[in-house]
C-alpha cells in the first residue's frame, strides 16, 4: 500500500510511475521528439489539471506543516492481533457513546438555564416547543444509561481478556478514572432537570458520598455547596457536568488511545503461544536498556513475544 506521505506530496515532487505502472501506456517513448512532440495542454486543460490538484495540494500544505500523516499511517495501518473480534469494538462504542453525548450536551445547554426557579421551565420548553427538542434532550438522557453500560462491558472485556496487565497496568488506571468521571457525569447531570425526582435522588447521592472514610463529609459539603440542597447546589454540579468533567474525560481519552495505540491491543487469551500474534507496539520493548530503564525498572525484561499478552492469563506475570 502507498505511503499516505508519498500521495500527500505535490505534484512536482511526487516520483515518476513507471511504463506500465500506475496507469501510465507500456508504450515506448517517440525517438524524434521533432517529428512528433508531445500534445501541448490548452490553457483549460491546465487549469482543470490544477482544479483537480488542489484538494491533494491542501492537504500536502497542511502535512507538510503539521506532520500529520506520520500519526495517520501508524493509527490507520497498525497492526491488530490475530483473532480480534467484536469485544474489541467495545471501547469505540464507549468512545462514540461520549461523543453523542457532547454534541447532544452543547444542543441542550443553548436552551437550559441552570437556575434553581428556572431550569424545570427551561427544560419543559426544550421538550415541548423547540424543534427537535425532546429528541436531543432523549439522546442525552438515554445515552448517558447507554455509556455506562458500555463502559462496564468494556471494562469486563478488559478485564476476562486479560488485557490490563504489563505493560498495559498504566491505561486500566487510566480507565479506573474514567470509569469514575463517568459515574460522576451521570450524577451530576441527574440533577438538572431539577424536578421531584432530580432533588430528591441527588440528596440520597449526596448523603450516600458523605458516608465515605475521612473525606466523604467534606466531599458531602462540597457537593452541596451549601447547608441545603438549592441553588448554589445547581450551579456547582452543573458547572462540574459541563466544563470540568468534560475536560478532564477528553485529555484522558486522549491519553487512554495514545496507549492503545503505542502499546498495541492484547491478542485474545485463546490464541495460542507461537509467534507474536499482537500488534507490535511502535516502543521497542527489546531495545537495550537505557540508563534511565536501569534505575528504574523492577524486573528484568522479558522478550517482546512473552510480553505483549500471547498469554493473558499466564500466572508468572500476574
Ligand atoms: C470513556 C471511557 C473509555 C473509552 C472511550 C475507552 C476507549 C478504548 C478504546 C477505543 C480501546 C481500544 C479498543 C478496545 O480494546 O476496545 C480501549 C482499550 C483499553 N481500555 Fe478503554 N476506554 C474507556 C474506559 C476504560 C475503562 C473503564 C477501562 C478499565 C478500567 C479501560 C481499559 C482499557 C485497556 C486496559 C485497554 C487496552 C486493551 C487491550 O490492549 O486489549 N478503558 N479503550
Amino acid at each position: 500500500m502507498a505511503k499516505l506521505r508519498d500521495a500527500l506530496l505535490p505534484a512536482p515532487l511526487r516520483k515518476v510511475a513507471k511504463p506500465g505502472s500506475a496507469g501510465v501506456p507500456k508504450e515506448q517513448a517517440p525517438a524524434d521528439l521533432k517529428s512528433s512532440p508531445p500534445k501541448r495542454q490548452t490553457e483549460l486543460e491546465q487549469i482543470a489539471e490544477k482544479a483537480k490538484e488542489a484538494p491533494i495540494d491542501t492537504v500536502a500544505w497542511l502535512d507538510q506543516r503539521l506532520g500529520a500523516s506520520g500519526f495517520l499511517n501508524g493509527m490507520l495501518f497498525r497492526k491488530v492481533p490475530k483473532g480480534t473480534n467484536w469485544f474489541y469494538t467495545l471501547g469505540s462504542a464507549t468512545l462514540f457513546a461520549f461523543i453523542v453525548q457532547a454534541v447532544t450536551g452543547v444542543f441542550l445547554a443553548m436552551f437550559y438555564t441552570p437556575s434553581a426557579t428556572q431550569a424545570y421551565a427551561s427544560i419543559s420548553h426544550i421538550n415541548n416547543d423547540v424543534p427537535l427538542g425532546q429528541f436531543v434532550h432523549g439522546m442525552h438522557k438515554w445515552g448517558a444509561s447507554v455509556m455506562v453500560i458500555l463502559i462496564f462491558v468494556h471494562m469486563g472485556r478488559v478485564f476476562f481478556f486479560g488485557a490490563y496487565k504489563y505493560p498495559r497496568e498504566l491505561n486500566w488506571v487510566i480507565g479506573v478514572v474514567l470509569l469514575i468521571l463517568t459515574m460522576t457525569m451521570a450524577f451530576t447531570g441527574y440533577l438538572l432537570p431539577f424536578d421531584q425526582r432530580s432533588y430528591w435522588a441527588s440528596i440520597v447521592g449526596i448523603n450516600i458520598n458523605g458516608t465515605g472514610p475521612i473525606v466523604g463529609p467534606y466531599l458531602s459539603d462540597f457537593l452541596r455547596a451549601g447547608p441545603e440542597l438549592g441553588a448554589t447546589t445547581l450551579a456547582r454540579f452543573y458547572a462540574i457536568h459541563m466544563l470540568l468533567l468534560p475536560a478532564a474525560i477528553i485529555a484522558l481519552i486522549g491519553a487512554h488511545l495514545y496507549l492503545v495505540v503505542k502499546l498495541g491491543t492484547t491478542a485474545p487469551p485463546w490464541t495460542k503461544v507461537g509467534k507474536p500474534r499482537v500488534a507490535e507496539p511502535t516502543v521497542n520493548l527489546d531495545a537495550k536498556p537505557r540508563r534511565v530503564d536501569i534505575v528504574f525498572r523492577a524486573r528484568p525484561r522479558e522478550s517482546i513475544d512473552a510480553i505483549i499478552t500471547t498469554r493473558p492469563f499466564c500466572s508468572s506475570r500476574s
